[in-house]
């Protein structure tokens, strides 16, 4: 089968679209045919963790496609059902934090940039129906994660003012849609105009840039809570910009994971500091009840062919995207 395969060197130089052995499903496990697959940051660090001894592995965390084999003991799902991958491995119920031993397709074991997989056949929900291949392949990932740190963690509800630093991201692009569908304000920052203008037509009720002076240009704005994400060049601005008694909740750092702050300010100003990442089963389920719900779809920002793999990488790694990439992987 074809597949990306990222092999004997770091970063892109060790990324190449090959021929691969075609898994087959063990117990318990279910074989994909899949259609679509999904980009994320992600994929990138990973050609980083990813080291020069270790074997070769297929990439990508996000999917979908059609059950096409299920092993002995599997109940939930049948051959020639459309489904999408679920790619946090062994996090089940919705807990403070997952569990020792979890994992995420696509490292260490092996992802959805390929003709074929093969998952526990708990990884598998029913495609949602509003959605296309492309839409459903670039869902899971970023909109679980979007779903967890925005309802489970930050609590967010009608009313509040929900600020989201660096609208291109394809996870602030749900926590968009998300923070609207549950009657929250929403501003968003970018560092470009177009996506601060495409964003607004998209449901923002207010787009200013990245590099600017939040607290002049929000200065008639009280901000609930801040969505954090970029890291370093933003983290202070969120902590100064978020009201007294506010919550800021991170769950990257695209930009660097080192960040100073003034704390002195943050306890002066009863400041709550959360910390995300990904999400259970359990809140996977509730994220597809709440798109299928508010008929959310995910932006997508351009589909490509799997051999145009290095277009696709530049483009996320340049932040060109203004929300998901995605790859067409079978006709
Ligand atoms: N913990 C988890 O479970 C989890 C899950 C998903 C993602 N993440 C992390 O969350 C982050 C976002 O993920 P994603 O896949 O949505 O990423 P993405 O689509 O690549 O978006 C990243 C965005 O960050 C902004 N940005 C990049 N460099 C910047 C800079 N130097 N200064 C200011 N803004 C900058 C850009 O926004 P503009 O172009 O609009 O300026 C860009 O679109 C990544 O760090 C990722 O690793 C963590």
């Amino acid at each position: 089968m074809k597949a990306i395969v990222h092999e004997g060197k770091k970063g892109m130089q060790g990324l190449s679209l090959k021929d691969f052995q075609e898994p087959e499903a063990g117990s318990g496990m279910v074989k994909i045919k899949l259609m679509t697959a999904g980009l994320n940051r992600r994929d990138l660090m990973v050609l980083n963790r990813h080291k020069e001894d270790q074997p070769p592995l297929i990439i990508g965390s996000d999917g979908a496609g059609i059950v096409i084999q299920t092993g002995d003991g599997v109940t939930n799902v049948a051959a020639g059902e459309e489904i999408i991958i679920n790619p946090g491995l062994g996090w089940e119920k919705n807990t403070d934090a997952p569990p020792s031993g979890f994992e995420i397709v696509g490292l260490p074991g092996h992802g959805t940039f390929a003709e074929y997989i093969t998952l526990p056949a708990e990884n598998v929900e029913k495609k949602p129906a509003h959605l296309n291949w492309e839409e459903a392949g670039v869902l899971s990932l970023a909109a679980l994660t979007a779903y967890r740190v925005l309802f489970t963690r930050a609590k967010v509800k009608e009313g509040d003012t929900v600020l989201i630093p660096g609208i291109g991201s394809g996870v602030g692009t749900f926590l968009l849609k998300f923070a609207k569908a549950a009657g929250a304000r929403t501003i968003v920052t970018s560092r470009s105009q177009d996506k601060q203008k495409k964003a607004m037509e998209f449901g923002a009720d207010l787009a200013i840039s990245t590099t600017s002076d939040w607290n002049e240009e929000l200065k008639d704005e009280t901000v609930d809570i801040v969505i954090e994400s970029i890291g370093r060049a933003t983290f202070e601005k969120s902590l100064q910009i978020v009201r007294k008694g506010g919550t800021v909740a991170t769950f990257g750092a695209t930009t660097d994971d080192i960040v100073e702050i003034d704390i002195r300010h943050f306890f002066y100003g009863q400041l709550n500091l959360l910390g995300s990442t990904m999400g259970s089963t359990e809140e996977f389920k509730e994220m597809l009840d709440f798109i299928e719900r508010h008929n959310i779809k995910p932006v997508l920002d351009s589909v490509f062919e799997l051999d145009e793999f290095e277009i696709a990488f530049d483009k996320l790694k340049n932040s060109e995207n203004l929300g998901k990439i995605a790859f067409r992987v079978s006709e």
